[in-house]
Order: structure tokens, then sequence, then C-alpha cells
């Protein structure tokens, strides 16, 4: 019998890290069923001289529960070659849900059209739309805490604190690999690192993961990773750090110091991971950041506004560019700005990250790359949602030389696939899932930018997901074979 699909004369970057080799692959029925020589045809050939195929990448750090709903073509990930990604990130997942409540102004996770509870609901209408790439899910404590505290500001009773046990149990028990915190945002911020250890030791028994957002990635990073990893090691179970960083210019040079920490913390038995995205700004919810008492004004002059549902001719624009067009000064921009009606909706980018911290992260065998990218396609969105991953094949590996691209390769797929438990992915190997990737090395880069983010990267030949071509040469096929995943079960 034929396969469905042979790819042949590739450069083959099998994800385990090892030297790449010359070879076919040939896809049946979604799998793999031959690496190296693939005799007979195929029902599709594929010539890939000159071009490297490698498993599918996975993107550990996303914010697009809600764009499985809004966007189901995907495209700002697919053509990256993203084939799957973990979503729930920072505690904002779109589980557990109560339809037609809103829990949080500009919550990217809900969807209008949310009709699910739980899991199995958010998975089944995700499936009805046919996605195209896969998703595994962690359950987010600001989710969480919304759903049962709302968005006061007090410590947890006794009763509550098992209502929200119960609701990670139950996401843990559909599937989720895990438990987020954003610690740095409402409500999750009002949470004593106790109720974060009571949370979390639900993941254990399923041997789940607590990924972070922490309290802090500024002056206070390192007594934030210190909570972390009390946390994790209290629950019982691996630490991810969600895109590790020193925030703000006098703490640049400080993620070696948490480096050093968490790899003690290893070597005292605890699982740490991380993940990074390959920018020097960070994006978010801007209403998240201010306390409007107390502006902070250095912070307000390193900032960009993506999104302004009332007034998008900000967008693209930093707050001092804004404040000179309209005669004011930062601090009465960041105001004015948050006062607009839809003002909670207002998405912005701050540049407080150090390059040289990039390369210090990149370099490091357990970070990973998520590209915590904020689907929201109406306005700027910062560019790390459409060129995460070719960025750092083209910029950190192909100019800088900062890993071998074989190195960086298992970053994007075994090692995330392992973590997060994408059973049967992340390896080009006989049996495992078909979700392949052929990019060119030597031209492949990320094209999106600050003031043009909405850009699709160049030389990336062909993504498959779950063995059916998904893009090709740029275009979107619109196969939808993507499918949701649960931790460690094939699907
Ligand atoms: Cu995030
Ligand atoms: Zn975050």
């Amino acid at each position: 019998m034929p396969a469905d699909l042979v790819i042949r004369n590739a450069r083959i970057i099998d994800g385990s890290g090892g030297p790449s080799f010359q070879g076919d692959v040939a896809v049946t029925d979604g799998r793999i069923v031959a690496v190296g020589n693939a005799a007979g045809t195929g029902g599709r050939e594929v010539d890939a001289r000159g071009q490297v195929l490698s498993p599918g990448f996975v993107d550990t750090h996303s914010h697009d529960d809600g764009a499985f709903i809004r966007y189901p073509g995907m495209e700002f990930k697919l053509a990256q070659g993203v084939t799957s990604e973990v979503s729930g990130n920072c505690g904002s997942s779109t589980i557990p849900n109560e339809p037609g409540r809103k829990f949080m102004p500009g919550d990217l996770a809900s969807s209008k059209s949310a009709n699910w509870t739980d899991l199995n609901g958010y998975f089944a209408a995700c499936m009805a739309l046919k996605p195209a790439i896969n998703n595994m899910m962690l359950v987010g404590h600001n989710r969480v805490r919304a759903y049962v505290i709302g968005r006061e500001d007090r410590q947890a009773t006794a009763a509550e604190l098992s209502e929200m046990r119960a609701h990670v149990a139950k996401a843990m028990e559909q599937g989720a690999c895990g438990f987020s915190t954003g610690l740095i945002y409402e409500p999750g911020r009002f949470a004593n690192t106790h109720e974060v250890v009571s949370l979390a030791e639900e993941c254990a028994p399923y041997g789940g993961l607590y990924a972070t957002h922490m309290r802090n990635e500024g002056d206070k990073l390192l007594e934030a990773v210190e909570e972390a990893l009390t946390i994790a090691r209290s629950a019982g179970i691996g630490l991810h750090i969600s895109h590790h960083k020193a925030a703000g210019k006098r703490n640049w040079g400080r993620v070696k110091e948490s480096l050093a920490r968490v790899h003690r913390a290893e070597e005292e038995g605890l699982s740490v991971t991380l993940d990074i995205y390959p920018y020097t700004a960070g994006s978010g919810p801007m209403w998240q950041y201010v306390n409007l008492e107390r502006i902070d004004v250095e912070w307000a002059t390193h900032v960009m506004i993506n999104s302004c549902p009332d007034d998008t001719t900000l967008e693209g624009k930093m707050i001092p560019e804004i404040g000179e067009e309209k005669g004011w000064d930062v601090a009465e921009t960041v105001r004015r700005v948050l006062s607009t009606p839809r003002g909670q909706n207002v998405i912005c980018t701050h540049f407080i990250i150090d390059e040289t911290d990039i390369e210090t992260n990149l370099r490091d065998p357990r970070v990973m790359i998520g590209s915590d990218g904020i689907p929201d396609l109406n306005g700027r969105p910062h560019p790390r949602l459409f060129g995460t991953m070719p960025r750092v094949l083209g910029e950190y590996v192909r100019e800088r030389k900062i890993l071998p691209l074989e190195e960086a390769i298992r970053r994007m797929t075994s090692l995330p696939c392992e973590r997060f438990g994408l059973a049967g992915r992340g390896l080009v190997k006989e049996g495992y899932w078909a979700d392949l990737v052929l990019f060119d090395p030597l031209t492949v880069r990320d094209t999106a930018t600050y003031k043009d983010p909405k850009q699709e990267p160049v030389g990336i030949a062909m993504v498959v997901v779950n063995g059916a071509i998904a893009c090709e040469n740029g275009a979107h096929t619109g196969a939808g074979s993507g499918r949701m995943l649960r931790y460690r079960q094939e699907a």
C-alpha cells in the first residue's frame, strides 16, 4: 500500500538533539511509518532537497484558549511551523466556565460563544470547529479564583478553597497538563502562597505541572523564584517558569542568578523547566500593570499601545509619542488611554528585557520557546504572535549562533512534548504522530515587526499536522486536522 505522503531527500533533524541525517519520511493515517529510506511511492511525493524536516514546533506558552474558537485556522501559529501549543497560561484559562458570565475585563481566554463548563466541553467546542493545530491545556488560577471568589482582594475561606481545589482536580481528571498562575495579575495576586500550594497539590496524583508567571519578574525576581520553587516542592510536582526574564534595566543580567537557583533546586531533586520568547518586550492587558494612584512614569515611557478599541489611531505608538501629539505628560497619557470606555481592553507592549538575558536563557538546556502571543488581531499585536519560532531559528541560531540548530529544534519539540505530556509527539520517529515542519535553514526568518506585526514568516515550505498538509508555501489548506490533547494520553 502506498504511503499517504512521502517527503524525500530531506535533512532530518529528528528532535532528539542528535545530529541531522539525510533521508525520507513516509506518513500514513496520521502517523510516521518510515524514516530513512522510504521504498515505494507516496500518494503525494515531496522533494525536500536542501530543506530541513523536523517535528512540528510546540509553543509552550500560548493564550489561545479563546483563539481556538475565534480563529480555528490559527494561521498566525501554523505559519510558524507550530503544530501544538500549551494554552491556559499565566493563570488565565477558559475553564472552568459558566456560559454567559464575564470573569475579567479584557480576558482573551473568554469567548462570547463559550457554552462549555469544563475541559471536556471546551475541547468538544474546539473540535467542532476543526482546529488547524493541536492544543494542550493548563487550568488557570486566576480563572478558578474569579469563578469562585470574584475579583475581591482577600484570602479564600476554607469552603472556597475546597471549591477551587475541586475545579483544578476536575480539569486534571479530564486531561489538563497542570495548573498555571499569573501572580502579578488580578485576582491571582490576592492569593497567598498557601492557597497556590493547596491548588497545585491537585496536580500531584496526575504528575501534572505547576506553570507560573511569577509574582515578580523585576526587583523581587529571586524572591519570586523562591516562592515558585517552594510551591512546586510543597505540592510535590514539577515546576515550569513562564517567560523567564529580569524586567527593568536595573535588573538586567539577573537571569543568571535565577538560573543558578534553578540549577541548585534541580540538584536537590526538583524538576524545573522554563520558557522564553525571543523579544525584548513583554505584552499584556495594560490595566493589569498600572496603579492609577501611583503611575510608574519610568515604565510608561517604554510602553507601546497594541490595541485600543476606542481609538485605533493610538495603536503602534509609544506612550510618550502619544503624549507629545496630544499635549499630555506621560502619566496623563496612561490615565487617558485607560479611561477610554473600553480602556480595560487595551493591550500594551513594554520594552523591559535585556538582549543579553535572552541569549543567556537560550544557552540553558532547560529553556523552551513559548510565544506568549496575545491573539487580538484587531489591533497591532506584539510580533511574537506571528514570529516567535522562525525568529529563534533565523536570528538566534543562524545569525548569532547562540545555539546549534539541532539543539534549538530539541527545545521546540521533544523537550516540550515530554514535559507537557504530548504523548507520541516531538520526534521524527516511526509510530509517532506526523506533526512535521519542512523549512529552509538558510532563509527561515520572522517578518513581523512591532509596527507591522501581522506578518507570517518566510522560509517555511510545509507544515503537516497529524499527517495532513496544513500549510504549504505560505498557503493555508484548511485541513483542520488539529486535535485536543490530554496529558500523557495518545490522541
Ligand atoms: Cu502569558
Ligand atoms: Zn505571563
